[in-house]
């Protein structure tokens, strides 16, 4: 989902920089910028890249700096040109705050966002909704037995390209009459990931206190309205 067209792309929450490495490696923008809030973990990073990818190798179109600090006060406006600020592998409501904050220090910049939360993700939908971003592309992966939403969005609104509160082109299979061996296998992605979905917020409405117990009820019926046969 990273296309050519981004002058920088942020790995924020980079940890050991697993992402921004590759990155690096395919060329993909010619700055790649490791972002961490760990001083330990920006050192270490840094060191790797010294050794293994110096920014003097002039065979390589790319270059990378780090950048030891939270990513709320990424310093977009520095560096001309379009940004991608991926940030993955954290919560949901982490993320709603990281963006919030993107968006209100840069309202003047058309940002991308590639977004891979762990939970909370119909929150995070719903705050880019509230925020009017506009939806380029969503996929539904499953790795380890774990389930990812990944959204690629963008700062600036589309009419014809919303951000759906439960996601619309990750259930498409669930409805396609392609009998495919991928198109079957991901159906079965999308149901297992669905009925996991819609468990967690059945689990959470029974364990909440009277008179609040109906307030996922509006997110359980957005969910059940996905597929016929839940
Ligand atoms: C589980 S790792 C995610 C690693 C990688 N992005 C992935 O998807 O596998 C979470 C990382 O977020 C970093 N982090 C947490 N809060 C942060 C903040 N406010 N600013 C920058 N990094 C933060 C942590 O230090 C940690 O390295």
């Amino acid at each position: 989902m990273v296309t050519s067209q981004y002058d920088h792309i942020w790995d924020c929450c980079c940890d050991h920089g697993l992402l921004g490495y590759a990155l690096l490696s395919r060329q993909a923008a010619a700055n790649i910028h490791f972002v961490d809030i760990v001083p330990e973990l920006m050192a270490e990073v840094e060191n790797k890249l010294r050794r293994f990818c110096s920014n003097s190798n002039t065979s390589s179109s790319s270059r990378w700096q780090t950048h030891c600090l939270d990513v709320a006060k990424l310093p977009l406006d520095q560096y001309a040109g379009k940004h991608l600020v991926i940030i993955a592998g954290v919560g949901g409501d982490l993320m709603i705050k990281f963006i919030e904050a993107i968006y209100q220090n840069h309202s003047n910049l058309a940002v991308d966002f590639l977004l891979c939360p762990v939970h909370h993700q119909y929150p995070l939908r719903t705050k880019l909704i509230e925020l009017d971003f506009s939806l380029k592309n969503e996929v539904l992966v499953q790795e380890n037995r774990r389930f990812y939403e990944i959204l690629l969005v963008s700062t600036s609104s589309e009419a014809d390209r919303k951000v759906s509160p439960v996601g619309n082109q990750i259930w498409q299979s669930l409805t396609s009459k392609n009998s495919e061996q991928t198109s079957k296998k991901q159906a079965g992605i999308a149901d297992n990931y669905l009925k996991k979905t819609l468990n967690h917020y059945q689990r959470m409405q029974q364990g909440s206190s009277p008179g609040k117990a109906n307030n996922v009820q509006h997110i359980i019926d957005a969910y059940r309205a996905l597929s016929p046969n839940i």
